[in-house]
């Protein structure tokens, strides 16, 4: 007997399996022999929310949640975060190694000269009411440009994947700044390919009358930093969401619109949004015992802490706390931040939150970054949608050229009716 193999009894019928191990884990396919009689359908596995399944093998981000590790292809995300940019960090992401030079210069102009939208684009999102959610209309938008590149749909040639991925990665700042710039009831302002990735980013939201806008470096860096750390994590529910969708070889802007949903969702990437309604409703420092009481009475969740996978402090959480500090010096510091800091306090040391390994995400400072760069509100969730553009596309090429990737189809128990026949309106009782 191979010591590769898990051995399990089936106590209704006394047989024993040997279930192979393969990187500890067991194909949950490999359940389905084990069976009553042989009308027997076969054993599954029960895993609601994938709790505790697999869905693919990676090569992309490695999480270490107990360590409170975040790694991109291997690459720690502090040091990504000190030492690189955006776009080198999408193109590691992408490519699976940090470009060379000449690499870097190709990929950047590629994506600096892509971030125009088409003319109608512009007028599709102007025909948004002019309160609409930035969220809704970026979703949206995304959504609509693949009427724009049906070559989009030729998803197995490489050369129109790559196409439509340095289309995506260049243009979703261009959406997101329009939607910002539409709930302002302000003109939209065109992409200046002279600018960084984020600069120019900065300067379509900000610009108004002047003739050169020149993005302050210590915001541009930040942001930069903040796009960094959201660039891709694994196997969340929007990554998840991308996969699933594009199983079905749906063209990326479609899926990637269903990814960006799934991120909109306040217990995903819409909790940054939530931590500061939070931290605005608690309003003053004194109030925070009461609010944790709360809490813990399961009245309220504290947004921004908790995580699937890190039970322990999340190390983006670290940097964004850092980055906090350089934006407060240009921005003024954001009151909001003491009673973050006080809710943090009392809820790493209270039982309830040790006990459950509710450690800060990277949501409950980002939030108030962006309100101290002066982003309302509802455009939190967009921000985290721009850079986690690359890691959604890296995980659908990646599961497009998994041999062992096959239309995504879950199982049920089903639990309903039995056979019944139809009966009359008139008979119901
Ligand atoms: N406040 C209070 N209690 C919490 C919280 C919280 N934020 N998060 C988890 N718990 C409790 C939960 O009630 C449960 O207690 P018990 O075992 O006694 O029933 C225990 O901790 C385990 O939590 P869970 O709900 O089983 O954990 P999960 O893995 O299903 O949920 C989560 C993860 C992130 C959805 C959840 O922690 C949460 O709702 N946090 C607040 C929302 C948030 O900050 N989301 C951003 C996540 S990071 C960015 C991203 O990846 O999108």
């Amino acid at each position: 007997m191979s010591n590769n193999t898990l051995s399990v009894t089936d106590n209704r019928t006394g047989r024993t399996y040997e279930i192979p191990i393969e990187n500890d884990t067991i194909k949950a396919i490999n359940l389905r022999q084990i069976k009553v009689n042989e009308d027997d359908f076969g054993m599954m596995s029960y895993d609601p929310a994938f709790t505790n399944t697999a869905s693919t093998k990676s090569t992309i981000t490695f999480i270490d949640g107990d360590k409170g590790i975040l790694e991109y292809r291997g690459y720690p995300i502090e040091q990504l975060a000190e030492h690189s940019n955006y776009l080198e960090v999408a193109y590691l992401i992408l490519f699976g190694e940090l470009p060379t030079q000449e690499q870097y210069a190709v990929w950047e102009h590629e994506i600096l000269h892509h971030t125009f939208v088409h003319e109608n684009i512009k007028q599709l999102m102007q025909a948004f009411r002019h309160d609409a959610h930035p969220m809704g209309m970026f979703i949206a938008t995304v959504a609509a440009m693949s009427t724009y590149y049906p070559e989009g749909r030729n998803i197995q040639d490489e050369d129109a994947r790559l196409k439509q991925i340095q289309r995506l990665i260049a243009k979703v700042p261009t959406v997101a700044a329009f939607s910002y710039r539409h709930s302002r009831g302000l003109p939209y302002v065109y992409p200046n390919n002279d600018l960084s990735y984020t600069g120019n980013f900065l300067n379509m939201l900000d610009k108004m009358t002047q003739v050169k806008y020149e993005p302050d470096p210590i915001l541009e860096r930040a942001l930069d930093v903040l796009f960094i750390l959201h660039a891709d994590h694994e196997q969340n529910c929007g990554t998840a969401a991308m996969r699933v969708i594009g199983s079905s070889h749906t063209d990326p802007y479609t899926a990637m619109a269903g990814a960006a949903a799934a991120l909109y969702g306040p217990l995903h990437g819409g909790a940054n949004e939530e931590v500061l309604r939070m931290l605005l409703e608690i309003g003053d420092i004194k109030r925070v015992p009461e609010f944790i009481k709360g809490v813990k009475n399961r009245e309220r969740l504290l947004m921004g802490f908790g995580h699937r996978v890190y039970k322990n402090y999340d190390p983006r959480a670290r940097i964004v706390k850092r980055i906090a500090d350089q934006v407060f010096e240009v921005t003024g510091r954001n009151p909001l931040l003491d009673i973050a800091l006080e809710l943090e306090r009392i809820a790493l040391e209270d039982e309830f939150f040790v006990q459950r390994h509710l450690y800060p995400n990277v949501d409950f400072y980002s939030g108030i970054i962006y309100q101290a760069m002066r982003f309302p509100m509802a455009m939190f969730p967009v921000l985290f949608a721009i850079p986690r553009t690359v890691g959604w596309l890296a995980q659908w090429v990646e599961m497009l050229n998994d041999s062992e990737q096959k239309i995504a189809r879950p199982r049920q128990i089903y639990l309903g009716h039995e056979t019944r026949d139809f009966v009359a309106m008139g008979e119901r009782g």
